[in-house]
């Protein structure tokens, strides 16, 4: 559980380091993170980071450890594919009267296509072609998909910015989710 200090603390950080991208269309996504209960929603139901103020927690959390392998990208890509990896779970889930989230179901296969569906339609920020695919296969391992999205797939893999933020991903979770 985190105080009401933390989750303003995060708040404050996350829009910080999304404004300092200087990236044209940032202050509709940010005006979104909080139409969509963003900062202070669980990061999920009952898997990591279920508490209030969570996933804003675990994508600030990603973001510095990604951050730490990150030298040589561009800052602006790392901060964005990493703070809004999970951007589609906050309009996910909702609060019911007692303040638990609801039961809408947010851990399915997909939500990073969402995401990126969600800052482009949506949002309509403009993402890199690296950006994009760091979010939308930030699930996926070494696996295979379905024939159409294969290529894609391909070449997240081959993306370095796509293994900082898989990582970081998988790492965040893991330190916290045992909590
Ligand atoms: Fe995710
Ligand atoms: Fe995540």
């Amino acid at each position: 559980m985190l105080s009401n200090e933390q989750i303003k603390s995060n708040q404050k950080e996350i829009i910080s380091l999304l404004r300092s991208t200087q990236r044209e269309g940032i202050e509709n996504v940010i005006k979104y993170l909080f139409k969509s209960n963003f900062f202070i929603i669980d990061s999920s139901k009952d898997r990591h980071h279920n508490w209030h103020g969570g996933l804003a927690q675990h994508c600030l959390g990603v973001y510095k450890i990604a951050q730490k392998h990150s030298e040589g990208l561009p800052q602006d890509s790392v901060i964005i594919a990493a703070i809004l990896h999970d951007i589609c779970k906050a309009g996910m889930l909702v609060f019911n009267p007692n303040g638990k989230p609801g039961s809408r179901k947010v851990h399915i296969p997909g939500h990073g296509n969402r995401s990126i569906k969600l800052l482009e339609k949506v949002c309509h920020f403009k993402l890199t072609d690296d950006e994009r695919r760091a979010i939308r296969w930030h699930m996926r391992g070494m696996h295979h998909t379905s024939d159409y999205a294969q290529h894609d797939l391909d070449l997240a893999h081959q993306s370095r910015l796509w293994k900082i933020v898989h990582d970081a991903d998988h790492k965040d979770a893991a330190i916290w989710g045992k909590r």
